[in-house]
């Protein structure tokens, strides 16, 4: 459908949004394991329940990083160069853009890029007034599929890809290696990532940061279950499903899932679904990297670690690296 509502030629055989939602739900659900795509956490009450679990105690991730980026963000832009198109993969709130931005030399635009459109129109105007001189060119797309960038009207030096938040720790290790391909292609030569990354550390932190004492966690993560019935017309008794988190020491890995509480059919489209008790939906992976790890698998993907930035105990990296083919 174009804007106007006028069905375009082909709009028969063009999949909307909610057909692709629907059908990757079914694909999971039929699965086994059963599994459910973690992209689908972000609707506009799944970015705002993640903006409270970064601010919550348990969750350091996000506070570390922050501490990172406050401290050595004037080293970054150094490293990231003069006259950069910034183009930021899961812009969220944009705090740590903010400090980035403050310290680039006379970036020439900023791209923000995610799937919430809500969420990233609220950032963009945010950004625009706060930086009037900056050209902010929002991106509604999911950046694991490529997409077109749009162009600024002045020229700039190079790409640099911004990817915060150790959401590249949320794919299996040969997917990240795939989107690093991407993001190589993407900035092309001359250009550089710049990335954040949770890092392997004792168990009892890392489940802690997946199971906060005030149940925000499991409420994202039933939240996408809410999303389901509501978007998908399914029936899911979100009270019957429980949040589970642990680490899986083999795979260096948080596995979040939602455990049924009992026996139960979960009607999807007019398709069931038996789920015995104790059976569980995953929902997402957190990987947990070394420096080391990290940057072997970025050489893979066509990257050369130029920089890693931590904080005093070592418990998020922020790692710049050069496309070097
Ligand atoms: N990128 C975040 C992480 O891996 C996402 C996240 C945090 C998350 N807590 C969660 C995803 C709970 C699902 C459930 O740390």
């Amino acid at each position: 459908m174009s804007h106007l509502g006028i069905a375009d030629a082909n709009s028969a055989d063009q999949p909307t949004d909610s057909d692709i939602f629907l059908n990757d739900v079914l694909h999971g659900l039929r699965h086994r394991p059963r599994h459910l795509p973690c992209k689908y956490f972000y609707d506009d009450r799944g970015s705002k329940l993640f903006d409270a679990i970064c601010e919550l105690d348990e969750y350091y991730l996000t506070r570390t990083e922050l501490g990172i980026m406050e401290r050595y963000a004037p080293e970054m832009a150094e490293v990231i160069g003069p006259g950069v198109m910034l183009v930021e993969y899961g812009s969220g709130s944009s705090i740590k853009s903010r400090l980035l931005l403050n310290s680039l030399i006379e970036p020439t635009a900023y791209i923000p890029v995610d799937i919430s459109e809500e969420h990233l129109n609220q950032t963009a105007s945010g950004l625009r007034s706060a930086y009037p001189d900056l050209e902010v060119l929002p991106v509604g797309a999911d950046f694991t599929e490529p997409f077109a960038l749009p162009a600024p009207s002045s020229p700039y030096n190079q790409i640099a890809v911004y990817f915060p938040g150790s959401t590249i720790g949320n794919f299996q290790p040969e997917f990240a290696e795939k989107l690093l391909r991407q993001i190589a292609a993407l900035c092309g030569q001359g250009g550089g990532l710049l990335i954040g990354i949770d890092l392997q550390k004792k168990i009892p932190s890392l489940e802690a940061a997946y199971n906060d004492s005030e149940g925000v966690t499991a409420e994202f993560n039933l939240n996408l279950l809410h999303r389901i019935n509501t978007e998908l017309g399914a029936d899911f008794d979100t009270n019957q499903f429980k949040h589970l988190a642990h680490y899986d020491v083999e795979h260096h890995r948080i596995e979040i899932s939602l455990s049924s509480q009992c026996d139960q059919t979960v009607t999807v489209n007019g398709e069931q679904f038996l789920f015995a008790k104790n059976e569980e939906i995953c929902t997402e992976y957190s990987h947990k990297y070394t420096i080391e790890g990290f940057a072997n698998i970025a050489q893979e993907a066509g990257f050369e670690l130029s920089k890693a930035w931590t904080d005093p105990d070592a418990m998020f990296g922020v790692l710049h690296l050069n496309v070097v083919r």
